[in-house]
């Protein structure tokens, strides 16, 4: 496995990640809550292939930060 990790810290109070299939069949297999200040470390493995993060929150990827839950100013 790629054993690649991301980070989601939340800034707000019940943030949603949640954790998408892998293979042909995309859906929801995973939804975990997180309150204002919580960190979740997690990585894509064999059963997660993408991930979605609804509401305010600080993700780390390989690609840098970013800042989601707000729409980008430019
Ligand atoms: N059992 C899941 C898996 O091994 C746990 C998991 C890993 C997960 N990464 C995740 C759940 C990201 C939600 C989001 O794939």
């Amino acid at each position: 496995m790629s054993n690649e990790y991301f980070v989601i810290k939340a800034q707000d109070n019940g943030v949603q990640v949640i954790g998408l299939t892998r293979g042909q069949d995309t859906r929801f297999h995973h939804a975990e809550k997180l309150d204002k200040g919580e960190v979740m470390i997690a990585e894509f493995t064999e059963h997660t292939s993408a991930v979605k993060v609804r509401g305010k929150a600080t993700i780390w990827t390989k690609f840098g930060k970013i800042v989601a839950g707000e729409a980008d100013s430019e």
